[in-house]
This record gives structure tokens, sequence and C-alpha cells, in this order.
């Protein structure tokens, strides 16, 4: 059945052992089929006001200053053909310096910051860009198999014209020797689509003496998508 939310080259499969929690939410029936045309329906529409001045910052909501490597992340949301998503709703959430995310399911023995969530939310422009001021993730222990250690990444969900665009990935780091055995990265099975989730260092997007700048695109179709669904 054509599986309309994912790319089979492109995307990593549901199921990819080495990814254990895959093992138990892989879907174990076959795909429902939607109806033709259930998925074009209008929207999504996000309410006025659910995006605020300075959700794009997030080093800015504590009493002081975050600790960590302050960076600037810049992109542009495309869509198949490389036209701009325009007015599109980008997501982020991400560890904190120390590699601890700010929520209760993480026990992870490293030290919250106060002075930071590690969320944040904006709006793309005209041209389809984003940009978030926010400090550099910390690597992070996990369950996934013994010395198994997250690279630094950022989570991002994107809403895209059309819920089927509904994006989920995460950006990466250049240079991180982690990705290459991360079982996560390396569920995307194509080398080319791996690197796609790797941001570009461009330090003149950063601000000169207090953030470095990463490039991070999106395309949320085609052959040249993001990979997406982790
Ligand atoms: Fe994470």
């Amino acid at each position: 059945m054509n599986d309309m939310t994912r790319q089979a080259d492109l995307d990593p499969p549901y199921l990819y052992p080495g990814y254990r929690s895959t093992t138990l939410r892989a879907p174990l029936e076959p795909l429902a089929a939607l109806p033709r045309g259930a998925l074009d329906v209008p929207g999504p529409f996000v309410p006025k006001g659910f995006v605020r001045d300075k959700d794009n910052d997030l080093t800015v909501h504590g009493k002081s200053a975050p600790l960590g490597e302050k960076m600037i992340l810049v992109g542009r949301i495309l869509d198949e053909d490389g036209r701009p998503v325009r007015h599109s709703l980008v997501e982020v959430w991400q560890a904190n310096a120390s590699g601890r995310y700010s929520h209760p399911g993480d026990q992870h023995d490293a030290p919250l910051d106060p002075n930071f969530t590690g969320i944040g939310k904006t709006l793309t422009d005209d041209e389809g860009r984003y940009r978030f001021v926010t400090i550099k993730p910390g690597a992070y222990p996990w369950q996934n198999h013994p010395f198994a250690w997250r690279p630094n990444h950022i989570h991002f969900s994107l809403l895209g014209n059309a819920p089927v665009q509904r994006l989920i990935t995460q950006m990466y780091f250049p240079g991180d020797p982690l990705m290459a055995i991360d079982p996560v990265f390396n569920s995307v099975p194509d080398a080319a689509a791996r690197e796609r989730m790797i941001s570009t260092l461009v330090l003149e997007t950063g601000i000169e003496g207090i953030a470095l700048g990463y490039r991070f695109d999106i395309v949320l179709a085609g052959a040249k998508s993001t990979p997406m669904g982790m």
C-alpha cells in the first residue's frame, strides 16, 4: 500500500531494531487505506496569538542567560519544488547544554538549567525563513544499548502547507563523532539523505563575539526531502 506519510528510500522505516523503541511503536497491522482525497483538507491553521514575540529566542525566559554556547539557527522551509513554505509553524525542542531536557521524563544525572526550558516556536516569513536564538544542546546517554549516547541534536516539528506535510525531524551538528554510532541518525537508509539532517556552520549568520551561526534548510517532500519521522 502507498504510505503517504513517508518515502521508503528517504525516511526511516517504522521498525528499525537497532533503535529499540521502534520495536514497541511500529505498526503491527497493515496500514489502513484512507479514502482518496481524505487528506486534501484546508489548513492546518495556527490560532492567532499562538506564536508570540520572543518565542523564537530560547535564551531570554529565565532570570539570566542560560549556560552553554549561544547560537543563532536560521533556515528555510521549502516544498518539493523549492518554493518557500510561508507563515508556517516551526517548533523546536532540545536538551540544555548539559544534555538534559527540562521534562520529568528525563532523569539523566546532569544539571537542569533554571534559565532554559529548551522549547521554541516561530512562523516562517514570506521567503519561508525561520530564525531561532538558542544554545547548543549537549549530548546525552540513553538506554538504547550499552554506552549509548545521542549526538547533539535539535528536534523540529513543522506543519507545512497541508496536514500530510507535517514533519518531525532532528537536526544534527557538523563533525559530531556520535552521529556515526547513533541508531536514530542511521535509521535513515540513504547516506545523502542522512547528510540533509546535518546543519551547516555559517559564522556570518551568528552574532560577532556573541553567538555562533548555523543554517538548516528543510525540504518537506520530494527526492531532496529532509528525512522525517524520528
Ligand atoms: Fe532528543
